[in-house]
This record gives structure tokens, C-alpha cells and sequence, in this order.
């Protein structure tokens, strides 16, 4: 026997918390597990409080109730914050997610199989028939996106168990999630012995409609940034500032050929927008993305100063190359290779330690 709290955030899901926490409850009376259910709501206004009160009389269930808070993931940590179990689980309101394999989930984890469960729609047996294409070429590259952070196949998941004991207050206090992809953080964080992924038949919700929007995918390119910070350190940001360095590139050469060709600059000024306009973007995808969590300084002058230390690579990267073509006798070609490598590894120090520093 075995003491399981569920945790199930909700938000305008009145209609569908009485079928959940039903049909949960039927499926714990059939097997070894001793269920609990916490309910934390962010204030639906729906109804939901009546709702649980009425079900605590009858059922494992109670409510926290959050009046300012938002967001599914923070929901789910004081969801956790409150539960007791020796397994600790977390599933959506809206019945996507079967409550009957919440107990295969517990006899995975209770029978020492392994430390963390996830229902997965993309193992075999699994899936998400009712996702539209855009959703599912949407989740393919998220998916793809996540693989070396956690090698699984469904890194979207919100629909999981795990021991927790393995929930320890250090972990709590790294954990930082921005956005949904909670199942995500903690497992990347907790870094637990045995994972494993059992397939779940995602069903369209029952009622109402889903919550995640656009600018969750962008929380999600933000928190995976993250946790390739966290787990890869500064390799990972090297990465991604070379990639937004990459990027400037682009622009640089797409307002080099809109100046000459579209407007008619003559080219040594559209060379001048062109390397203007790198710079700027690179700040700001800099400042908002690859240091986005590094507490923000004045714009302007962390502009300039960002502007300083990329010129003083620029010089680098040109007497480094000329050092290599003229002096070691390199092809012209692979000496500006060499010089690029060695302005970017200024660019990222200066960003690093003086102008995003912590
Ligand atoms: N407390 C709280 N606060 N709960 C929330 C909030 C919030 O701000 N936003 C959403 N929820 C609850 C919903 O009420 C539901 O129970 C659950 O979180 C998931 O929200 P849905 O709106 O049903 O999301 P979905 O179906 O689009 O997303 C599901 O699939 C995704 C993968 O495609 C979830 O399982 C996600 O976790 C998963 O990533
Ligand atoms: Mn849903």
C-alpha cells in the first residue's frame, strides 16, 4: 500500500473536475494505492469552489485556492508544496489525460521500476490522434528541440509521476520554471536513476478550450534556453550567442542588399546600416534572449557597451586573421575563419563579464 497525492491544476474547469476526480477515485478503490487529490485552482470564478467543497464530502479532495497567482506551472509546484504521498503525480483537469493510468504509474514507481513515470503520447501505443497538423509538426520540433536535455519522447508532457522523496527542498529551490514545461524542469533538475515512459492515448479535452497560445512557445524556447544553461553551463550559452551572432549575419547582408538594390545607397553606407543593424539585433536578442535572466541594466548604455566590445572583437578578429594569412602563410579563407573564432570568443567575454554580467 502505497500514499499517492494528485496534483491537478485547473483553470475554468468546473465542468470537467467532478468527472475527473470520480473517475480517479474508482480507479484507485480497485487497486493497492491510498489516493489524494489537490485541487489548485487560480481563482476560475466558474464555480469550481462549490464544487470541490461539495466533492470533499465524499471524495479525497481538497482545494488551494490562488487569488492573484497565474500560470499552470507555478500551480503545479504549491500543488506539490501541499501534497504528502510517497508518490506525487500530476495530471490536467480535462480528462487528456486517462485517470486510470495513474495507477500503472504507481505500480511502476512503487515496485522499484523506476523513480519517474511519464505518460507519453509518443511511445508505441501511445497517441494523439485529435492533434491538427500544425500542433503536431509544432510538437515534432519542440520535441527534437528538448532530446539533449532528457532523452524522451515526450518532453511536452504535463501528465506524470514520480517518488518524492527525490523532491528534496534543494531541488525546489533550483527549480525556475517560466512558462508550461514543468515535467521538463523537474526532470532535468531532479535528475532521477530510472525514467521510463508508458504510452497514453491523448484525448481532446472534454469541455472548454485549452489555454496555451503563442506566447507560450516563446516561453518555451526561453526555458529550454535554460535548461541547456543549466545543465551544458557556459558551452550552451556560447552556443547560443553564436547562433544570435549567426543570425546577424543575415541581417547584416539583408540590409546590405535592400540598401543597394531596393533603396540605392551607394554600398559603403549600405555597408555601415548593414553592420549597424547586426549590431542592434544582436543586442537585443542578447539582452532578451541569451542573457535574458541576467538582471537588466540601463539600454542604452549596455547598448554601447555591447557596441564597444564587438568592435574591439571586430579589431581582433582582423589582425588575427591577417596574423594567420600573412605571417603563417594560410589560405585567406580558412585565416578570416580563425579571425571570426577569435572576434566572437571577445565578443562573448565582454558580454559575459561586462555587459550582461550577473
Ligand atoms: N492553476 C492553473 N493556472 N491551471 C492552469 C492554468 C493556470 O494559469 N492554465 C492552464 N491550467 C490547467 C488547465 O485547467 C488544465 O487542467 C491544464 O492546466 C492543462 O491546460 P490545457 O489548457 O488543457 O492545456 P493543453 O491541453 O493545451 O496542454 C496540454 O498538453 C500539452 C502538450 O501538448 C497540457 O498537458 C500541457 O502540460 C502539455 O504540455
Ligand atoms: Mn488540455
Amino acid at each position: 500500500m502505497v500514499s499517492v497525492t494528485v496534483v491537478v491544476p485547473t483553470y475554468k474547469e468546473a465542468e470537467n473536475i467532478p468527472v475527473l476526480v470520480k473517475r480517479l477515485c474508482a480507479a484507485f478503490a480497485s487497486s493497492q494505492h491510498n489516493c489524494s487529490i489537490i485541487i489548485v485552482d487560480d481563482n476560475s470564478r466558474d464555480g469550481t469552489q462549490n464544487i470541490v467543497t461539495n466533492l470533499s464530502s465524499e471524495y479525497p479532495v481538497k482545494l488551494h485556492l490562488r487569488e492573484k497567482e497565474r500560470g499552470l506551472s507555478s500551480a503545479v509546484l504549491a500543488g506539490f508544496e501541499r501534497a504528502d504521498g510517497e508518490i506525487f503525480v500530476c495530471m490536467d483537469a480535462d480528462l487528456s489525460h486517462p485517470p486510470e493510468k495513474v495507477i500503472e504509474m504507481c505500480d511502476i514507481i512503487s515496485s522499484g521500476e523506476a523513480d519517474f513515470v511519464i505518460g507519453s503520447r509518443n511511445v508505441p501505443g501511445g497517441s494523439a490522434d485529435s492533434f491538427n497538423f500544425y500542433r503536431r509538426s509544432n510538437a515534432f520540433l519542440a520535441r527534437m528541440l528538448a532530446f539533449p536535455l532528457a532523452r524522451i519522447s515526450d518532453p511536452m508532457a504535463g501528465f506524470f509521476a514520480f517518488r518524492s522523496q527525490l523532491y528534496t527542498t534543494d531541488l525546489i529551490s533550483q527549480l525556475n520554471p517560466v512558462g508550461w514545461k514543468i515535467c521538463l524542469e523537474i526532470l532535468v533538475k531532479m535528475n532521477p536513476g530510472k525514467v521510463r515512459e508508458i504510452p497514453i492515448i491523448f484525448e481532446e479535452r472534454l469541455y472548454g478550450c485549452s489555454k496555451l497560445s503563442f506566447k507560450e512557445q516563446i516561453n518555451y524556447l526561453i526555458h529550454l534556453k535554460r535548461l541547456y544553461c543549466y545543465k551544458f553551463k557556459g558551452i550552451a550559452r556560447f552556443a547560443v550567442f553564436s547562433l544570435v551572432g549567426a543570425s546577424g549575419i543575415a541581417v547584416d547582408l539583408g540590409v546590405v542588399y535592400g540598401g543597394v538594390e531596393i533603396v540605392g545607397v551607394p554600398f559603403k553606407f549600405s555597408r555601415i546600416a548593414g553592420i549597424a543593424s547586426a549590431m542592434t539585433t544582436n543586442y537585443l536578442l542578447n539582452r532578451f534572449f541569451t542573457f535574458e535572466e541576467r538582471p537588466a541594466r540601463g539600454f542604452f548604455l549596455a547598448y554601447l557597451g555591447f557596441v564597444i566590445v564587438c568592435s574591439l572583437g571586430a579589431l581582433l578578429n582582423w589582425r588575427v586573421s591577417l596574423y594567420f594569412h600573412d605571417v603563417m602563410s594560410l589560405h585567406y579563407m580558412l585565416a578570416s575563419l580563425i579571425g571570426i573564432i577569435a572576434g566572437t570568443l571577445i565578443n562573448f567575454s565582454g558580454s559575459t563579464l561586462l555587459v550582461f554580467r550577473k
